[in-house]
């Protein structure tokens, strides 16, 4: 079985590794890995000597209890698939008490509009647990490459303005998000869906390929309102936001200066949240 790295033994082998020049890659995650986490560790593994994969369920980042306790946990399957995927590949699965000792202080970042929007608006604090957590391992691992997810567009957007704000010299990767053979992109919470929920969750990436086929010509508050009302029709499904913002600031997207823009979904099943995005132009 491949080994958990606790803290003191990670530090060594970093150690190693820098002494004999090895190039890092880091992948965060929070387990229950499916192949979205593993798209990510691929390029790694492709791009670097040693591949560190974070397993972590951060308990900063969540808002609601329910959603913690909820989120799946599945550590012996996750190391059972990496054992199998590459040689390279080390894993770092702390407790809550190594990564954030007694006090669970998260920094309160300023990251203008990114965290307020959005992901931000309906999971108070989120980010800044997110970016709580990013910047400790990125402190530990230092490595040269992080790898993230373009499904998670908004996190991106986060850990981009962290690494200026904290001025860390690591590259970020952003790979394609993978999705089901419906469109559903993947998601270690898709587990808690049945199956006739994640046969009808398809609608969401249906949608977002409906406005940005359309958004050039027909008014954005009619697609966003035609959407909703096909999404709501489902049993159990409430959008809980739906918004063309601007790719970089995340500003109401502007239809006169043409900026580059990106839809962003989150439709909640149940107590599940699904979140998506599109590029627009
Ligand atoms: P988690 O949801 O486990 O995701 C880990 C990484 O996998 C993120 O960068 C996410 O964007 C990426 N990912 C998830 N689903 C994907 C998909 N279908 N296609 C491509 N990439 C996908 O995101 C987190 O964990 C946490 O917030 C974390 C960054 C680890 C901090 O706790």
């Amino acid at each position: 079985m491949i080994s958990v790295s606790k803290k003191n033994e990670v530090l060594n082998q970093l150690k190693s590794s820098r002494k004999l020049k090895k190039s890092i890659g880091l992948v965060p995650t929070m387990g229950s890995l499916h192949k979205g986490h593993l798209s990510l560790i691929k390029k790694a593994v492709l791009e670097n000597d040693i591949v560190w994969v974070s397993i972590f369920i951060n308990p900063t980042q969540f808002n609601r209890s329910s959603d913690l306790e909820n989120y799946p946990r599945n550590l012996q399957e996750d190391l059972s698939l990496l054992e199998r995927y590459s040689k390279k590949v080390r894993v770092f699965s702390p407790s809550v008490n190594e990564i954030y000792g007694k006090n669970m202080s998260v920094t309160a970042y300023d990251f203008d509009l990114l965290d307020k929007k959005l992901e931000g608006k309906y999971r108070k604090n989120h980010f800044n647990g997110v970016a709580t957590i990013v910047s400790k391992l990125l402190n530990l691992f230092e490595p040269r490459d992080v790898y993230f997810g373009e499904k998670d567009f908004q996190q991106v957007l986060i850990i981009k303005k962290l690494i200026i704000i904290e001025k860390l010299k690591v590259n970020l990767k952003i790979c394609p998000t993978v999705r089901e053979r419906n469109g559903l992109a993947l998601s270690s919470r898709n587990m808690l869906l049945s199956a006739h929920e994640k046969k009808m969750a398809s609608i969401i990436y249906e949608s977002l390929i409906f406005i940005k086929t359309n958004f050039r010509n027909k008014p954005q508050h009619h697609l966003i309102k035609k959407v909703k009302n096909s999404i709501e029709k489902i049993k159990n499904f409430k959008v809980q936001y739906l918004e063309i913002c601007d790719n970089e600031s995340l500003y109401h997207y502007d239809y006169k200066n043409d900026n580059i823009c990106r839809a962003f979904i989150c439709v909640e099943v149940n107590d599940v949240r699904l979140i998506d995005n599109i590029l627009l132009n």
